[in-house]
């Protein structure tokens, strides 16, 4: 496929991507720039077609196909990847003690080999297993770069987006509370470590509709998706200046730390470990490796929300927010 062939191709020629995962932040943002772009037609899969959010996607011209991102649905994933020219594939978060993303990552992209997908475009990360020698637990990484080799070994052209942390994780996940009037960050990195940041729901779009738009340049390669490196110290003082609300830092890289903010979490002794682990390699080892190119999204979207941009564009205000 070429861009030539895109701009040629009338409404129902243009290239059709599927998207897994297309109510969640990375999917819904693809969707929508994908839509936007005018240049490729849109398929989802979710269990939530009838929702107001998938409604809307709908009227924007999107595809939405009821099925479940788990286990044992081969024969419906390849139903739904019949007819696409890419899909862009991502595995859910599944929290330990359940270990499938792998398994499920092989099976979506047997699927879409299955049905004829000519290119593949997967929400990877590292592999920390092998790049710790198994000193750092973060099988949310490690199972999502065996699914990226696995994806390496089939005949179809295979491309991978690795997302920086979420901006979003200190709504969704690890919210700030208010304590004496004041809001307390329980961030999960220490203090003034930089680490890569970004807006799933504004900068996986740019990315994917980059890839496929352009997939022989993109063919093998492995890019970073960035907003900002930015230390835990740096987002709570600009949650200050934008808001105007008071506001401090408060560590939740330790254990004792962790568990004193997210006392929730001790029934889940694994879970804890994978959020420890995975801070503990980013910190120790870089989140990204020395190989991958960290200024790529930020070159092909200048307007990639940093975090500040990031609060004034949302008017975020400290509140717990679910996507
Ligand atoms: N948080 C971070 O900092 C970060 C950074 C890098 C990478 N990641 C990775 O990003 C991925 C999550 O991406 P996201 O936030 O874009 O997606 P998401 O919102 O977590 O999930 C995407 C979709 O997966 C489906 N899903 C989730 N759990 C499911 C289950 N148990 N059974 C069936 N379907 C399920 C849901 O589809 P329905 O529409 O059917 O409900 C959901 O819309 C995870 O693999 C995570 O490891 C996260």
């Amino acid at each position: 496929m070429s861009s030539y062939f895109i701009e040629k191709s009338n409404q129902n020629d243009k290239p059709l991507i599927t998207v897994v995962g297309i109510m969640g932040k990375q999917g819904l943002s693809v969707a929508r720039t994908l839509l936007e772009s005018k240049q490729f037609r849109v398929r989802g899969i979710t269990r939530r077609a009838n929702s107001a959010e998938a409604v809307e996607l709908i009227k924007q011209g999107a595809e939405l196909i009821n099925v479940p991102l788990d286990l044992g649905h081969k024969a419906q994933f390849v139903a739904a990847f019949l007819g696409s020219y890419g899909v862009f594939m991502v595995t859910p978060s599944i929290a330990p003690p359940h270990t499938h993303e792998m398994e499920l990552g092989k099976e979506l992209a047997d699927a879409a080999v299955e049905a004829g997908v000519k290119h593949i475009l997967f929400s990877s990360l590292e592999n920390v297993d092998r790049i710790t020698k198994g000193e750092k637990f973060a099988p949310h990484f490690t199972d999502k770069a065996l699914v990226e080799e696995y994806i390496r070994t089939l005949p179809i052209v295979s491309s991978f987006i690795y997302m920086a942390f979420f901006y979003t994780n200190l709504m969704e996940f690890y919210t700030p509370y208010l304590k004496d009037g004041q809001f307390v960050f329980p961030i999960y990195l220490p203090k003034d470590f930089r680490a890569p940041f970004v807006d799933p729901l504004t900068a996986t779009g740019p990315a994917v509709l980059e890839i496929f738009t352009n997939p022989a340049e993109y063919a093998g390669k492995s890019l970073p998706v960035i907003g900002e490196f930015i230390s835990p110290q740096e987002m709570v003082d600009a949650f200050v200046k934008v808001t105007g609300k008071e506001a401090v830092y408060s560590s939740a890289f330790t254990r004792e730390d962790f568990l004193r903010h997210f006392p929730g979490f001790a029934s889940n002794e694994s879970l804890i470990n994978e959020v420890l682990g995975m801070a503990a390699y980013a910190v120790e080892f870089g989140y990204f490796q020395k190989d991958k190119d960290l200024s790529w999204s930020r070159k092909i979207n200048p307007g990639t929300l940093n975090w500040e941009q990031f609060l004034r564009t949302t008017g975020w205000q400290g509140e717990k927010i679910s996507y």
